[in-house]
């Protein structure tokens, strides 16, 4: 019997992974941070493999943390840009994927502002298919490199009051945030104004909350979400202005909170609207320490499915 707990082409969702197989990415990237830290960065793991990154939505983080992770493991990388393609002639992105897939690629990471799109391309390519981002679905390295830094800080996710406040409704990385801490044993709380956190996350087993104060209350971690102008087609809320005096989180905020919570943010952040700078910048801010966990995560994620293809 094969008992290694990853058999996985691709990374789509966290919905999709039982806790033993998130918790295999966490102890797999706990290594790969280790190679991090060598004085010789770089281990042959993906050599001659080739990776093709498809951003088709703007990136920082997510595409140079992809970037750097292939070279560390000495993957041949192809960087493809939506402007200078095809796809701005009318190609289909399953034709695109199947031209690149024709090339030999092996993986493909893919951030798409459609809903879904990775989804609907796993099954039908050879090739593995990561996840870097899939409209207001899912995003599943940054939940992943949210749930090792909580894990690194504290030791364990069981148990913990982890509270996300902002654009829920818009949030990929809510969403994959929220299945893969309530997978390994989290109290999970949404908050932000009423029109921005659907109620219906509670049938998944989320608290929902419309007051800043109670879903600082106790609260182990705080995950700062931006307001995503660039998917909203409608006023949510009167002002920024407004938005910042109700729900944004500054000093006063760390009252409520538990004395060693986290702050964190997966970028990019609009300063002193949903975090102030004074805490984004502070001694219990763990953002950069966020963005470098995440190169050890995606390591980790790269190898795992690279391992699994035919
Ligand atoms: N956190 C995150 O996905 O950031 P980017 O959009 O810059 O990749």
């Amino acid at each position: 019997m094969n008992d290694y707990p990853w058999n996985k082409k691709d990374l789509l969702s966290l919905y999709d992974l039982s806790p033993e197989e998130i918790v295999f990415i966490l102890d797999t990237a706990e290594e790969f941070k280790k190679v991090s830290q060598r004085k010789i960065k770089k281990v042959p793991a993906l050599r001659g493999k080739t990776v093709v990154n498809m951003f088709i939505e703007p990136s920082t983080r997510t595409r140079i943390s992809f970037e750097l992770a292939e070279q560390r493991l000495s993957a041949d990388i192809i960087n493809m840009s939506a402007e200078a393609s095809s796809l701005r002639k009318g190609e289909t992105l399953l034709d695109t994927v199947r031209n690149i897939e024709a090339l030999q690629a092996d993986l493909i990471v893919l951030r798409h502002s459609a809903t879904g799109a990775p989804n609907f391309l796993a099954p039908r390519v050879r090739c593995g298919i990561i996840n870097a981002g899939d409209g207001a679905h899912g995003h599943p390295t940054q939940a992943l490199l949210d749930i090792f830094t909580i894990r690194e800080k504290f030791g364990r996710i069981k148990g913990l009051n982890v509270s996300i406040v902002g654009d829920i409704l818009h949030s990929r990385v809510a969403r994959s945030d929220m299945w893969g801490l309530l997978k390994l044993g989290a109290n999970v709380t949404f908050a932000g104004p009423s029109t921005l956190v659907p109620r219906e996350f509670t049938r998944a087993g989320v608290r929902v909350c419309d007051n800043l104060k109670d879903a600082l209350a106790g609260a182990d971690v705080v995950n700062l979400l931006r307001i995503q102008h660039e998917r909203q087609r409608s006023g949510f809320f009167p002002s920024t202005g407004e938005y910042a005096k109700v729900f944004g989180v500054n000093r006063e905020s760390l009252k409520y909170l538990n004395p060693n919570a986290l702050i964190m943010h997966p970028g990019p952040i609009n300063r002193d609207v949903e975090l102030s700078s004074e805490l984004a910048d502070g001694a219990q801010s763990v953002i950069l320490e966020q963005v470098t966990n995440g190169l050890a995560v995606r390591m980790a994620v790269l190898f795992l499915v690279a391992g699994c293809l035919k």
